[in-house]
Order: structure tokens, then sequence, then C-alpha cells
């Protein structure tokens, strides 16, 4: 099928995400809560689009949308971008120590982060559930509770005997790996990532 993305016209497969075909042919749409290999959750909603159908539009998650004939995608609008900078703003109110989150940001050209938030160092992704359950055929953890008392949890607090401790859960975490080593005062971005963006365009892992 024909869709359009950031003015050009490609084909498309059947079954193929507005992701999948972006990156098909190139075009660069960070991302959070999305592998390949697993399942899609859109937890994380950083991979946003603008998806125009005549005079209108709408906001999606490309990880999960489906192509359709005569689609118009347009990846890097104000919108979408305005979007991003929100998203990854408010994670990093709640994660600011994560790396990959301050080079996404440092990317994204954010300098502060107005908001305060409770740090919990998760992101409620979802990627260590289901790399655990879909790929380890583990599924020694799940989330646990609601609102904003979700987490990842194990069943009682206690290491079941389904966990191998293959330590999968951590490598796949965004925000587990080494804390940023940027000189910040709280809410301040040190945009120090910069440089290894020149190197490394897509820090998301992707
Ligand atoms: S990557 Fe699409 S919602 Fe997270």
């Amino acid at each position: 099928m024909k869709v359009v993305i950031d003015g050009q016209s490609v084909e498309a497969e059947e079954g193929w995400t507005v992701l999948d075909t972006a990156r098909y042919y190139g075009v660069d749409i960070p991302t959070l809560c999305h592998k390949e290999g697993l399942s899609p959750y859109s937890a994380c909603r950083l991979c946003v689009v603008e998806v125009r159908r005549g005079e209108r539009s709408k906001m999606v998650a490309s990880c999960s949308c489906p192509v359709e004939e005569g689609m118009q995608v347009i990846t890097k609008s104000e919108r979408v971008l305005k979007a991003r900078r929100m998203i990854l703003e408010l994670m990093l109110a709640s994660t600011p120590n994560s790396k990959t989150l301050q080079c996404l940001a440092s990317k994204h050209g954010l300098t502060k982060v107005r908001f305060k938030g409770e740090s919990r160092d998760c992101i409620l992704c979802g990627l260590c559930v289901r790399m655990c359950d879909e790929q380890m055929m583990g599924g020694a953890i799940a989330f646990a509770h609601r609102g904003v008392e979700r987490k990842v949890s194990m069943p009682f607090h206690k290491t079941p005997e389904a966990c191998r401790e293959c330590g999968a859960c951590l490598y796949i975490c965004p925000v587990c790996e080494l804390p940023c080593q940027g000189p910040m005062e709280p809410g301040e971005l040190c945009n120090a990532c910069l440089d290894e963006l020149r190197l490394d365009p897509f820090p998301s892992g992707d």
C-alpha cells in the first residue's frame, strides 16, 4: 500500500506499523518501550507522530498504529516535537539520572525540567515484564497496583522460583543503566550528552 511519510510517498506492507514503515525507510522516530521481538505495549508515547487525513489530524503512537492506504504521516511537526519534549520532561521529573532519558532530552533540545516528581527510577515501560515473560519464558515479574502506586514487582515481594536471575530485565531496562554523570542542579539538564549524540544519534538502543 502507499503511505506518505514526511512528504515522501513510500510502499508499506500489510501488517506493518507506522514505526516499522518509518524505520524501513530510515526515518528516525525515538522509542522507549518498543523492542523488536517483544509485543507492542504503547506505554511511553515517545514514538508519537501526527497522522493526517484531509483536514483532520491526530496524534498516534507509531509503534502500535497499523499503516493504512493513503495515510499521511508527519514525524517531526512542531506539535509532535512539543509532545515528545513534554513526555521526556515528565519522565525526567521522576527518573532524573537516566542516561538514556538525558540523551534523548538533549537530542530534543530540552535544557530544563519544570516539574518535580517523586524519584522512582522506573518509567513503567514494561520492557522488563515482557522480556521476562516473552523471551526468557520466566514470567517472574509483573505490574502491581494501579495509578501512582503502579510498579513492577515480584509476587509477594519475594524472588519466585521462576526467576533464574538471568539479568535480562536489567539488560533491557532503559533507565537501570549507569546514571548520568553530568554536573546538574535539580531541574537542570547539562546537555553534556550532545557530544556523544554526534557520534551515536540514536541512543535509545533500538
Ligand atoms: S515506543 Fe511507542 S509508545 Fe513507547
